[in-house]
């Protein structure tokens, strides 16, 4: 069975990537997962179910720019490996409030560079050999692509958004501590993900959830902008692949070869509604109403992951079509996480339940 005996720190495990790879983790494999997060306004600890009573799981609110805090994890759970999710992620809300952005992901990381550093320099020959932090990053770092082309691994970064920029400095960072303190590291560059459990300011959720209200479904600019998308278990598999298998100081980018534009995702989201939630009123499409473009909107994404697939044996298990009946019937079948994420009831339990404020 993968990673028995192993235990790995996956920080922003209660986000939605970070969720997905909590869950698949604690199903699918033996290791002991120590979840590492501040719980944001994105994250939602009822985003694990199978972390209930889990004696293979431990979680720990902890802001990854506390060096301290993070040292105390390090030196009470001995880690195999780390996997680095904890990030802001919302492309419009950068724009509107960077700070935390630059705060979070750049900051944060080089702080987990460094606390880790720490640890590996001071653990046994085979334990250090072992050892392994995978930072996961984004497709946004490559910039935006014309017609034609795929980001590959050699692509030259031009971030766009303040977003993709913190994200680019961070993948900067983690370079070059492997290049200049050889702390055993590897790098994910994904396209965009869907799926369960997707805080709804996302495209997809967004739609979804403002469609079955009834509300108006604000497309930016003419709608032709192209997203890759990939099925939220799909980037969680090929996460654990790249912590088990992945060679030290490489990157992989992970994409499913599912480019659709905008506009053809939300209509598909509307016609889908209009077979599981029908309304006497007429199809979801009427509700689809253009509005002002996003700010330095990247044109197209479209991700080569073919070294993923060549090298470690990688592939997508779901197409877009699957992925995203399955993430609406998801949608509709889980309204009580929809209603907790919306009206903020979660983030008061968690004040109660972990101190602080969120
Ligand atoms: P998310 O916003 O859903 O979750 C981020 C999590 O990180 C939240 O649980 C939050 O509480 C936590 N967090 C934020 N700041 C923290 C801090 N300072 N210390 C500890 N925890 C903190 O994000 P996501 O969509 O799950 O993305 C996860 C990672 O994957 C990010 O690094 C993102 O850049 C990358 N990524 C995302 C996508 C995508 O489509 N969502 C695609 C490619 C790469
Ligand atoms: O490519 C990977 C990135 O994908 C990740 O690194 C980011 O964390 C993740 O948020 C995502 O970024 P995007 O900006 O592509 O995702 P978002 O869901 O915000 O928007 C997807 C597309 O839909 C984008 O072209 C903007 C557009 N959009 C978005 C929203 C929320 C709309 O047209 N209307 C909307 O209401």
């Amino acid at each position: 069975m993968r990673f028995r005996g192993l235990t790995i720190f996956v920080t922003g495990g209660a986000g939605f990537i970070g969720s997905a790879v909590v869950r698949h983790l604690l199903e699918d494999t033996e290791a002991f997962v120590v979840n590492i997060d501040k719980l944001t306004y994105a994250s939602n600890l009822s985003s694990i179910p199978q972390a209930a009573g889990n004696p293979r799981y431990a979680f720990a609110k902890v802001d990854i720019c506390d060096a301290p805090a993070l040292r105390a994890l390090f030196d009470r759970y001995q880690p195999h490996g780390v996997m680095n999710l904890a990030a802001e992620s919302h492309v419009d809300r950068s724009i509107d409030g960077p700070g935390e952005f630059i705060r979070t992901n750049v900051v944060g990381t080089f702080t987990l560079l460094q606390e880790a550093l720490r640890y590996w320099r001071g653990l046994e020959p085979a334990r250090r050999s072992a050892f392994r932090l995978l930072h996961v990053s984004t497709d946004e770092v490559y910039g935006s692509l014309g017609a034609e082309g795929l980001f590959t691994e050699a692509t030259a970064y031009q971030p766009n958004s303040p977003y993709s920029a913190s994200k680019a400095s961070s993948d900067h960072l983690v370079r070059a501590w492997r290049e200049t303190y050889e702390l055993p590291t590897v790098v994910t560059n994904c396209s965009n993900n869907y799926g369960p459990y997707h805080f709804p300011e996302k495209l997809i959720p967004h739609m979804i959830i403002k469609g079955l209200a009834h509300e108006t479904l604000p497309v930016y600019g003419d709608g032709m902008n192209v997203r890759d998308w990939l099925y939220v278990e799909d980037h969680a598999n090929a996460l654990s692949l790249v912590l088990e298998r992945g060679v030290v100081g490489e990157t992989y980018n992970v994409g499913g070869r599912n480019e659709r534009t905008n506009l053809y995702v939300v209509e598909t989201i509307c016609d889908l509604l209009d077979q599981l939630a029908p309304r006497a009123d007429g199809s979801h499409r009427r509700l689809i109403s253009f509005v002002a473009d996003r700010p330095g909107h990247d044109r197209r994404y479209a991700i080569d992951a073919s070294k993923l697939k060549d090298d470690l044996g990688w592939g997508p298990a779901y197409t877009f079509e699957q992925g995203i009946a399955e993430t609406i019937d998801w949608y509709l079948a889980n309204q009580e996480w929809v209603a907790e994420v919306t009206s903020g009831a979660y983030r008061e339990y968690y004040t109660q339940q972990y101190g602080g404020k969120q």
